[in-house]
């Protein structure tokens, strides 16, 4: 067919139609090409992280509620080893070394979070508001912004209060949409005159899923099917009733922007020449990060999610879908609810299509997709056992972005890779390599055209890694959790992220090699420190324990010889 021309109308449309295409994204590209050397953007901001319960210790200190995670992690064999983030790197006691860390590096921004429960002990406002939690995060926000480091901040990173959780059985239930808006306009109104980056949610994927369907994480329930649905959609509706709040009373006044961080693995079709292949990966992709993002973007879940949830629960003999519905209202006051985009991304898996059962035994998110995951046995994998390093991934998934949601701004949130307990090796060499090659690719994405503002490195410090505890390292400093003070180590990470923000890019091969060099040749001077520490700590235990006990029980001794020799001598 001829296509309609000379005629303005089918200019239009014909120009509509070319504009559509190019936004689709292309399953059947996948060009890795090599490393590019070049430059971000002036004015890009780089920045590293951590969470509350995952740092700051202090866990029932200073008037601070209970969360979710002080109760799962005392609970014994829900974390690895039974340890729980009591003290962690005891952050709260240490802003300003911390930020001495950051200033080491050089960042522009620092991301953490607001544990709800150290501001309002048992989530509800109207209980009682806890003036020293917010004394600490006033300070913490003071020190930062004296220091020229941009607090971004995330209302919700897991730490539900237990009392929320006990009394209505936390995001299962829709009246943490209007406790969490009151905490979150306590922030607002709190430290939104310093603060201009909010995070409403960190990853509500693992809250979800995590949460209420595998029950790995706090609260730990195992309600498959239906409980990682039912928290989404509470959790959606929160993240848009706190946008709306800021957009209504403090936007004008703050100038801030308030954005939500979703985490999301790329999916990859085992096949791209596949169709079957590629509709399992775009399925893949879509139940993970298009579950949040598109009710935000574009007002309700992607239609794939709605199809498969809604036949398989047909099959099942249901009389409604899993997935709960929003209603046209809901739907048009989520969408648009996004100033920012924080994308959180480590790893990627090969998908390929797979029939799962649809009994009602086999219910469950995981099987809703049928699919299967698969990884490359080549991929790297230094660390977690989740945490394979496949760089061009993030390239895929923030072109993937682009493409199905308008290019939004986007704030890269979290980023990293980890190592295992044992290991106390500074000179992290694959970190460098995982770093170098996944801020890589993030400029080839920039090259592409997305919208990438800010990148934070996860994580600032080794930390309470959840289920997992200490057993897998994220940071840049080394935590010695064995010492009380919880000293902190350069990796040699350190020395070559500083020198990606100094140069804000790559200048050439010989210079980024230079770097590497140099950066594991300083590490080896920390090695040595780490290497007494136990030292160290074996001689604070003498000071703090032996001698203070030799003491008494010498005088003990002493006093009961003396009154036996009195009593001889009468
Ligand atoms: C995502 C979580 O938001 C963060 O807290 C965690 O440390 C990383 N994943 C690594 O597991």
């Amino acid at each position: 067919m001829q296509p309609c021309c000379g005629n303005s109308v089918c200019h239009v449309l014909m120009l509509v139609l070319c504009l559509s295409a190019a936004e689709d994204f292309d399953w059947t590209k996948n060009n890795h090409g090599s490393f590019y050397y070049g430059t971000f953007p002036t004015g890009f901001s780089w920045g590293a992280g951590g969470s509350a319960y995952q740092t700051e210790g202090a866990w029932d200190k200073d008037g601070k509620g209970l969360s979710i995670w002080d109760v799962f992690s005392h609970k014994k064999g829900k974390i690895q080893l039974n340890d729980t983030g009591d003290s962690s790197c005891e952050s709260y006691y240490k802003i300003k070394d911390d930020i001495s860390l950051m200033k080491e590096i050089r960042l522009n921004h620092y991301r953490f979070s607001i544990s709800w429960p150290r501001i309002i002990p048992t989530g509800v406002k109207s209980d009682h508001v806890n003036g020293k939690g917010i004394q600490f995060y006033d300070e913490l926000i003071d020190h930062l912004l004296e220091n020229h480091i941009t607090p971004i901040v995330t209302l919700y990173h897991w730490d539900l209060p237990q009392v929320l959780q006990e009394k209505y059985g936390g995001w299962q239930n829709i009246s943490m949409v209007n406790h969490f808006n009151d905490f979150a306009n306590l922030c607002f109104e709190k430290f939104g005159d310093r603060v201009k980056h909010w995070i409403t949610f960190n990853n509500p994927w693992s809250m979800a899923v995590e949460g209420y369907e595998t029950g790995e994480h706090a609260p730990g329930l195992k309600l498959r099917g239906t409980g990682a649905y039912r928290a989404a959609h509470h959790i959606i509706k929160a993240h848009a009733k706190v946008w709306h709040t800021y957009d209504t009373q403090w936007r004008a006044k703050q100038k801030g922007l308030v954005g939500i961080s979703l985490s999301g693995d790329w999916g990859e079709p085992v096949d791209i020449s596949n169709q079957k292949d590629i509709e399992a990966a775009e399925r893949y992709v879509q139940f993970y990060l298009g579950w949040f993002a598109t009710p935000i973007f574009h007002g309700d879940y992607p239609q794939v999610m709605k199809d498969f949830v809604g036949r398989k629960s047909v099959q099942q003999g249901l009389g409604t879908s899993r997935l709960p519905v929003f209603s046209s209202q809901e739907k048009s006051y989520i969408k648009g609810t996004c100033d920012f985009l924080g994308i959180g991304h480590f790893t990627t898996r090969y998908i390929t299509q797979r029939n799962d059962p649809t009994g009602r035994s086999s219910n469950s998110y995981f099987t809703d997709r049928d699919l299967a995951e698969l990884v490359d046995p080549r991929w790297p994998d230094p660390g977690s056992e989740w945490l394979y390093s496949v760089p061009w991934g993030f390239r895929r998934l923030l072109n993937f972005v682009k493409t199905q949601y308008g290019n939004p701004m986007i704030y890269v949130t979290e980023n990293g890779v980890s190592e295992k307990m044992m290991c106390t090796e500074l000179c992290d060499e694959w970190r460098i390599q995982y770093y170098k090659d996944y801020i890589n690719e993030m400029l080839k994405a920039i090259r592409d055209g997305v919208n990438v503002k800010g990148y934070t490195a996860w994580s600032l410090l080794d930390k309470f890694e959840w289920d997992e505890g200490y057993s897998e390292r994220f940071g840049l400093y080394y935590v010695d959790f064995r010492n009380k003070n919880k000293p902190r180590y350069p990796k040699a990470s350190v020395q070559f992220y500083k020198r990606i923000i100094s140069s804000n890019g790559f200048p050439n091969q010989r210079e980024v090699e230079n770097w590497r060099r140099k950066a594991v040749e300083m590490c080896s001077s920390s090695n040595q420190l780490l290497a007494a520490d136990p030292l160290t700590s074996h001689m604070e235990m003498v000071t703090e324990i032996v001698v203070p006990t030799v003491c008494t029980l010498s005088i003990l001794i002493s006093a009961v010889l003396l009154m036996f020799l009195l009593r001889r001598r009468n």
